[in-house]
């Protein structure tokens, strides 16, 4: 008999089907009947969060988060404990202010785990929408924890943990690529229209904000990057990309394997107005377009919490930000991605036959 949860996961893979079929459908209608169906079998999503408990996996991830703050905290020079303002976003992505504004005593951590540094999330899976690599991948780079290279904006640690979805267990060992803009939301390593200067072919060579780390055993990744900046048409993010197999070559590279997964994390909207206010970021020409109205948010946060819960690391959020996210994978899937660039070793090479090269 098939357990419960593989039948929400066949579920769920069946509205991914009848939305890869009809890509132009209402994703509203679409969007309202996996909510409906998940509101249905909320003991689902507890089942897998009391598994990840159970087996020490979310209290190692609650030690793990506010070590990456304090760690953050002391090479600021502030104490290690201290006033941490925690944000996230829970069921209603768009519907809820999310800084709630808790400020925490400094030498206590006594609130429950489960409230601070914790996130419920459970093993569902990121859905899949059309093009979730976007016209900005690159292929090739180099494989690294910090992406910031000599940028300055507002430091960022993302913990990104995965899980598989097929058994709610931590993805160990696959490499995960992150790419986002820079504070003014120009992407390095591709030149096109709609990201910066179309005639500024030396963006080719360009590395910044791109980052590649393995998962460990509990399936967690941490790469530092700036907070990005944003562009038109699209609310604030970063990409997430998931390789399975494949091989590290002796230039640091990494090449071969399978596509597993492809996806995006965002950001609370206030929190996006808050880094506008912080150079380089006010010099951003490009308008906001608001998480309530960008397309790919709304097909992710139709079944998972695509935002990144976040504590500010000092009084201010220029101080930098410790952001955490769980992603739910299916390690069975492979994608086709279109790289709009390789990263070689005569520097960035546009991919001749990449669609969307150039393509905002
Ligand atoms: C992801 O979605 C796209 C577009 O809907 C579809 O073409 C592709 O087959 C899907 N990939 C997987 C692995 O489900
Ligand atoms: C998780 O859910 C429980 C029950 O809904 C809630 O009390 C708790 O605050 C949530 N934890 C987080 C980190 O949001
Ligand atoms: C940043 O590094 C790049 C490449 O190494 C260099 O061309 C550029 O001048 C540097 N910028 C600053 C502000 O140091
Ligand atoms: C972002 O990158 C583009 C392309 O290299 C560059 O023109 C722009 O100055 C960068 N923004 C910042 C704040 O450095
Ligand atoms: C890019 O080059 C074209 C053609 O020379 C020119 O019309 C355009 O203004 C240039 N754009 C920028 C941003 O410099
Ligand atoms: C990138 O750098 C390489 C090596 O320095 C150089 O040969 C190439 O012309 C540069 N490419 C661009 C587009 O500037
Ligand atoms: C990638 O997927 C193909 C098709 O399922 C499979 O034959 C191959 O072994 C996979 N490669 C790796 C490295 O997992
Ligand atoms: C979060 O709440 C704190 C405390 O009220 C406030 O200082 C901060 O500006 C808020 N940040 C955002 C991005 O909402
Ligand atoms: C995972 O991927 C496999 C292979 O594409 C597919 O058969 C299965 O339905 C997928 N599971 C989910 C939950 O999408
Ligand atoms: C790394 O090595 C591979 C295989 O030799 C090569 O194709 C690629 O251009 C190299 N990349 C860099 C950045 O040197």
């Amino acid at each position: 008999m098939p357990s419960v949860l593989s039948i929400i996961i066949w579920t769920l893979a069946t509205f991914a089907a009848f939305a890869a079929a009809h890509p132009g459908d209402d994703h509203e209608a679409e969007a309202a009947e996996r909510r409906a169906f998940i509101e249905r079998n909320p003991h689902l999503q507890k089942r897998c969060a009391s598994t990840l408990k159970a087996r020490g996996h979310a209290s190692r991830a609650v030690a793990r988060r506010r070590g990456l703050a304090e760690d953050m905290r002391r090479a600021r020079g502030l104490p290690a404990e201290g006033k941490y303002i925690k944000a996230r976003d829970l069921a209603s992505v768009l519907a809820t202010d999310h800084n709630q504004t808790s400020s925490y005593p400094s030498t206590t951590f006594e609130t429950p785990q489960d409230s601070f540094f914790g996130d419920n999330s459970s093993c569902i899976l990121q859905p899949n929408f059309t093009l979730p690599e976007g016209p900005y991948y690159v292929s090739g780079e180099l494989i690294r924890k910090n992406g910031i290279e000599n940028l300055t904006g507002v430091n960022m640690i993302m913990d990104l943990q995965l899980i598989d979805v097929n058994n709610c267990e931590p993805v160990k060992g696959m490499y995960v690529e992150f790419w986002q803009a820079n504070q003014t939301g120009v992407y390095s390593g591709t030149v096109g229209n709609g990201n910066g200067n179309a005639n500024d072919t030396s963006n080719l060579n360009n590395t910044w904000l791109r980052a590649i780390q393995p998962t460990d055993d509990e399936g967690v990744v941490q790469v530092e990057l700036l907070f990005p900046g944003h562009y038109a048409p699209r609310a604030t993010h970063t990409h997430i990309l998931v390789h399975q197999g494949g091989y590290v070559l002796p230039n640091n590279t990494f090449a071969g394997g399978n596509v597993s997964h492809v996806g995006q994390v965002f950001f609370d909207q206030d929190l996006i107005y808050e880094i506008d206010t912080f150079y380089p970021y006010t010099t951003n020409p490009n308008a906001i377009l608001l998480n309530a109205d960008d397309y790919a948010l709304a097909i992710e946060a139709t079944t998972t919490d695509p935002v990144v819960n976040y504590v500010y690391v000092g009084d201010s959020a220029g101080d930098g930000l410790v952001t955490w996210i769980t992603v739910g994978i299916n390690t069975s899937a492979i994608y086709d991605v279109d790289p709009a660039a390789f990263w070689t070793a005569d520097g960035g090479v546009e991919n001749p036959i990449q669609p969307l090269a150039g393509g905002g």
